[in-house]
């Protein structure tokens, strides 16, 4: 019988569940040939390209005397330390002291690893639990590689903790009160019911009495592996070729206090119509979409960080309670897991 309680629970949500794969970064701010930065989980992590420009992801800490690895330089397939030249490959471990050859610090495996991948302009790191230490395929969603559909990836960084944005995805009401002033959600009836599906993957959220109007519907996939949403927004005619506008959502905690966004905005169009909506995209609609988004931003990051305490929830916050309720059972569930593997070590 497990002995974990509400405040590790909590905690453990605080800086974010693992046995997940996290988005971390834009492919580009990887740049070849230096190292990059990122905090996720409350943790600094430091991404390298090797020769062929495959990525590595290591802890930003060098265990000589514990400098930031991402302010020293890629060697060929390895990282260096600018300190002292302490050099790390890919799995963490020591590979050359230079300043002393032969250190008996060669070999050693010294700072972790995590397991990274790179798609759709975007970096994915595995951060793991002791349920599942190896990293899991990730079945990512089918927009991303369905050449019927094209794709483009913002991303931004939000003072609010990542648990908010979880929130919003499961809460398509908001949409017709927050973004009534806007371009494509001023649209439908104000008043609705709202309906949870449970499916294998996850849960989908739609109002009962109105479809393909307003932001009618989220699907919210947990599937053991990761945590993202998809919505559809129907756009009127003047937005050009390929029907609604679906939005593939992920966010990743940077520390307790604010979080990473990841927004692929998709169509449905191939060929011309592609490079059409690519183009009208970036020239016209983007800034709209961003205007969105702010609306989004600046309600969450404005929400005390202790209204959990005081909610008073109603019959539209039936996702966002589902929602809260899978991610605990999770955390619980990885805590029991460490709490077993601690009692293992200990006998
Ligand atoms: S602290 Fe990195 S080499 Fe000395
Ligand atoms: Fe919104």
């Amino acid at each position: 019988m497990s002995s974990v309680d509400k405040d590790q629970v909590e905690e453990r949500l605080t800086t974010g569940i693992l046995g997940q794969w996290y988005a971390v970064a834009k492919s580009v701010q990887v740049k070849r040939d230096k190292p990059q930065p990122v905090m996720a989980l409350g943790r600094h992590l430091v991404l390298w390209r090797d020769t062929g420009g495959k990525l590595h992801c290591l802890e930003d800490y060098c265990p000589h005397r514990g400098a930031r690895l991402s302010r020293g330089e890629v060697n060929a397939d390895n990282i260096s330390c600018r300190y002292h030249g302490v050099t790390l490959d890919g799995s963490g471990t020591i590979v050359r002291v230079p300043a002393m050859p032969g250190c008996p610090l060669e070999g050693r495996k010294a700072v972790d690893s995590y397991p990274v991948l790179e798609t759709n302009d975007a970096v994915f790191v595995y951060f793991p639990s002791k349920e599942r230490p190896d990293a899991p395929e990730l079945n990512l969603p089918a927009e991303f590689s369905d050449p019927a559909w094209s794709g483009i990836l913002c991303v931004g960084r939000w003072d609010c903790s990542y648990r908010l944005v979880y929130d919003n995805f499961a809460d398509p009401m908001h949409a017709c009160y927050l973004h009534a002033n806007s371009f494509t959600l001023a649209f439908g009836a104000k008043q609705d019911v709202l309906q949870v599906e449970k499916r294998d993957d996850g849960f989908h959220i739609a109002r009962v009495e109105q479809k393909d109007v307003n932001l009618d519907w989220t699907d919210v996939i947990i599937d053991g592996t990761q945590i993202y949403c998809r919505l559809d927004i129907p756009y009127p005619d003047a937005a050009g070729p390929g029907g609604p506008f679906r939005i593939i959502g992920y966010t990743t905690p940077v520390d307790e206090h604010s979080c990473m966004v990841f927004f692929w905005r998709f169509r449905q169009v191939e060929g011309i119509a592609r490079e059409s909506w690519r183009f009208l995209y970036r020239a016209t609609l983007e800034a709209r979409h961003w205007h969105v988004l702010e609306q989004d931003r600046e309600m969450l990051t404005h929400i005390p960080e202790d209204a959990h305490k005081r909610e008073m929830l109603y019959q539209h916050d039936v996702g966002v309670a589902r929602m809260r309720r899978i991610l605990s059972q999770q955390a619980k569930s990885q805590l029991a897991a460490e709490e077993m593997a601690a009692v293992r070590t200990a006998v």
